[in-house]
């Protein structure tokens, strides 16, 4: 059974408020009369319809979904359904309601072809030219949407890399599919520091921006068909953006991070085929961000110092190889168990969210955001149409209007770092000192993982649905499919 839209609607009341003027921007949060859970189903059948949802994709059929997803994952229906609508400040938006689940796909635009070597981003004084992709394949990788193969020469030598980093990996078992109720011993050993089960994280982890109204602002899952829609609107308003990268999109659409990195915007890792990293072992860890750092290196001549945990996913022993390979963790801000910065979108296109849950959330995030003391990430998608429509549809233009306004940067505009510092290549070592030194030391900064205290902050958040371990089944879904249908 697919849970269909017309399951959900009824339960929400749409209100419309028209913003006067942009000095005076209104909201309203809107709680429909419904007493249903926040998705509009009760837990354990959203659960069941999200594999099913996930398996009638347009973008494909008859991807296995292995997961047995607990009901108990999803949050417990706390009340009525609440709705939110705004009225666009973009005047070619998307209607909203066309931004629903099985929506008629839009047209694509044209991807931009290979940029020619040599060229370099003018927001980067240091970097070097882009390569030669005249001889760039797909066939020099492994295979796209896939854990890569351990036993390969190419990840042998990144094992043997880490192992002479000076980091130490600490000895801990690696999760099983299925996250929190799976893991009942995990989950309640909290020196592990597993984010995915309570938000714990180290010191070294970036969950917030550091001034109050600065917003780092993020895409996670590209390049993808629609990015190029949403890289015309950030030139529109002169916005730039951090994007968290798969590598096996990377491979697909190597133009197009070209195009985003000579844009301006911030390049960084989401893995190669996006797994729940704690369920891996070490080696398939090591390969997950090897073959991604690899793929975008090969496009773009540089490696990212940033990377993001698919789910948010992450354990001090995940923490110690990513330090292993000069990747400092970004997740996104987080105040409670219920509450995080995640707008949802990516679930509307598999139909466990809709779009006035979505501006609902956002809407949300931003009335904590104003009361926080300091900034804020939120978590966002260029994956699919819905994401990208909301994106420069509703949520940047809303934001842009929000008095007072937001300083909305990349990440490592953010943090008060050039943008240098998000590659290993043009990295000032002298002020931004990386865990790993260029002659394979641990450097300075390689304490905060297993043995840092773990970092709070006290901001109001939403209560929104989460997506854990259902998170894992669409989008492993989804990277199947793509991969025969993009
Ligand atoms: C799958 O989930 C259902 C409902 O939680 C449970 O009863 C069943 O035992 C699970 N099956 C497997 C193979 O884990
Ligand atoms: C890691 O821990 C396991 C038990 O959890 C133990 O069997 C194994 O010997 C440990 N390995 C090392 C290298 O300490
Ligand atoms: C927008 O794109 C144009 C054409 O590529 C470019 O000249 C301009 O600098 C871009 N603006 C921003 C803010 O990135
Ligand atoms: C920083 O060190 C890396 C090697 O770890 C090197 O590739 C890079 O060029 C250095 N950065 C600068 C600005 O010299
Ligand atoms: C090698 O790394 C160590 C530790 O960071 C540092 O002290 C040393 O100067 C480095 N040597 C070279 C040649 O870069
Ligand atoms: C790392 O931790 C050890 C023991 O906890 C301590 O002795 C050492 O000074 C720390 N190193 C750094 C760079 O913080
Ligand atoms: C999470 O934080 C929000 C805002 O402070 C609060 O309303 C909500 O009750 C909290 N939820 C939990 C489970 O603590």
């Amino acid at each position: 059974m697919r849970l269909s839209t017309a399951r959900i609607l009824p339960f929400i009341s749409v209100l419309h408020f028209a913003c006067a003027n942009n000095l005076h921007h209104h909201r309203q949060i809107v709680a429909a009369v419904s007493s249903s859970s926040a998705s509009g189903v009760p837990p354990a059948t959203a659960a069941s319809s999200a594999a099913s949802s996930a398996a009638s994709s347009p973008l494909g059929s008859g991807v296995p979904l292995s997961a047995n997803v607990s009901g108990t994952l999803l949050p417990t229906p706390t009340g009525p359904t609440p709705s939110f609508s705004l009225v666009s400040q973009n005047p070619t938006a998307v209607p909203l309601s066309s931004i629903v689940v099985n929506a008629p796909s839009a047209a694509t635009q044209i991807m931009p072809s290979p940029f020619p070597a040599g060229t370099k981003p003018s927001n980067i004084p240091n970097a070097p030219g882009l390569p030669d992709l005249s001889t760039f394949s797909a066939g020099n990788y492994p295979a796209l949407d896939k854990p890569p193969p351990t036993d390969s020469p190419q990840v042998q030598q990144w094992i043997q890399e880490v192992s002479q980093s000076g980091i130490t990996i600490p000895n801990i078992t690696a999760t099983v599919a299925g996250g929190c109720p799976a893991n009942p011993v995990a989950a309640a050993d909290t020196s592990r520091c597993w984010w995915t089960c309570g938000g714990c994280t180290r010191e070294a982890d970036v969950t917030n921006c550091p001034q109050k109204l600065q917003w780092g602002l993020t895409y996670d899952d590209g390049p993808a068909p629609y990015t190029p829609d949403l890289l015309n609107y950030l030139n529109q308003t002169n916005l730039h953006a951090t994007f968290f990268v798969v590598g096996s999109r990377v491979v697909s659409y190597p133009g197009l991070l070209q195009q985003e990195y000579l844009s301006g915007h911030q390049i960084a890792v989401h893995t190669w085929s996006h797994p729940s990293l704690s369920t891996l072992s070490n080696e398939e860890i090591i390969a997950e961000f090897g073959w991604s750092k690899k793929a975008i290196h090969d496009v773009l001549g540089v490696q990212p110092t940033q990377f993001r945990p698919p789910y948010g996913d992450i354990d001090d022993r995940v923490r110690a190889i990513a330090q292993a390979m000069n990747l400092n963790t970004v997740i996104w801000s987080r105040v409670n168990a219920t509450m995080t910065f995640d707008t949802g979108d990516f679930d509307i296109h598999g139909g466990l969210t809709n779009v006035q849950q979505v501006l609902f959330n956002w809407e949300s995030i931003i009335a904590n955001a104003m009361t926080m003391d300091d900034g804020f990430i939120v978590l966002e998608h260029d994956l699919f149409q819905q994401t990208v429509e909301v994106a420069t549809g509703y949520i940047l233009p809303d934001a842009l209007a929000s008095q007072p306004a937001f300083n909305i940067t990349p990440v490592m505009s953010c943090l008060n770092h050039p943008m240098g510092d998000a590659y290993i290549e043009t990295n000032d070592n002298a002020s931004n000192p990386l865990p790993v030194s260029s002659n394979g030391t641990s450097g300075t900064s390689t304490n905060s993982s297993s043995s840092g205290t773990t970092k709070h902050n006290g901001a109001i958040v939403r209560t929104v649905p989460g997506m854990d371990a259902l998170g894992v089944v669409a989008m492993a879904a989804v990277l199947g499919a793509m991969a025969v249908t993009v």
